[in-house]
């Protein structure tokens, strides 16, 4: 069996220590849950991390990205924007356990603020300098002048380029259900070039990909589950296979 594990770049995470009680990090179910299990283990190269509104997943991977050295707004490692200092304290009591080898490419993003991540784009290329424009390698035209969905994959189909670790935050935000499946197939384009993606998403035909491994965090604790076992594809799916049924019990006076 090939040695998957030779392939991850981040193999764990756990608690170093327990942010103090003052800090709200302290009460979100993803952290009181992370530290009764002791470490959270990265099995694939593709980790979905699904649950409830609120219950910490984008504090979560927040935290892993600034521990693994992104800019906490979002970008390469090389980014250093800072638009608002708003990011939690939680990277400080996270302990990441990294793979023997280091990535060579990497990206951190979040929905919520890959605007920024285009102005610092522009901006940076506004200045003259040596060598090609940064926006090149995502493609070419300014992420401002395309919408959030043209954007968003102009960056994962020119910018991701293999053997990285990419930390994405609700990557569907952007995209039709068309996009969505162009997305996946990248993914797993880049995950034969040697990638790991954790990801954090609402998107029930996101979380179908093969081979990875989704963690749903709910009010008793972090459970690998199977795409079929989330709440957002059962949901999703009872609504789908008829709409009228469900609106009718909503809509009820
Ligand atoms: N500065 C802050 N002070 C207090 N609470 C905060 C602060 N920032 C975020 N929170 C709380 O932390 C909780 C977790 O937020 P987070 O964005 O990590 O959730 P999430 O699981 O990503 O939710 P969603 O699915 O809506 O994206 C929320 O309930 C939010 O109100
Ligand atoms: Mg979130």
């Amino acid at each position: 069996m090939a040695d998957i594990f030779g392939k991850l770049y981040i193999r764990s995470i756990r608690l170093a220590d327990m942010p103090p009680p003052r800090d709200y990090v302290s009460t979100l179910p993803v952290v009181r849950h992370l530290a009764k299990m002791g470490e959270l283990r990265f099995n694939k190269p593709v980790t979905f991390l699904v649950g409830e509104n609120g219950v910490g997943k984008s504090t979560l991977v927040e935290a892993l990205a600034v521990a693994m050295g992104f800019n906490a707004e979002g970008g390469t490692r090389n980014f250093q924007f800072s638009t608002e200092n708003t990011h939690s304290s939680l990277y400080e009591y996270l302990s990441v356990v990294k793979g023997l080898k280091y990535p060579k490419d990497g990206f951190f993003l979040r929905a919520e603020s890959f605007y920024n991540v285009a102005t610092n784009i522009d901006e940076l290329d506004s200045v003259p300098g040596f060598g090609p424009p940064i926006i090149d390698s995502y493609g070419g035209v300014s992420l401002h002048e395309q919408s959030h969905g043209e954007s968003f994959m102009a960056l994962v189909e020119n910018r991701f380029g293999g053997n990285g670790v990419y930390i994405l935050d609700e990557p569907e935000a952007a995209l039709s259900p068309m996009r969505v499946m162009t997305l996946m197939a990248r993914i797993n384009e880049l995950v034969k070039h040697n990638s790991q993606f954790i990801i954090s998403t609402h998107s029930p035909m996101l979380m179908t990909l093969p081979g990875a491994e989704i963690y749903e965090i709910g009010s008793r604790g972090i459970k690998s589950v199977s795409y079929e076992e989330t709440e957002h594809f059962q949901t999703m799916k009872n609504f789908l296979d008829a709409p009228e049924r469900s609106l009718k019990y909503l809509l009820e006076e």
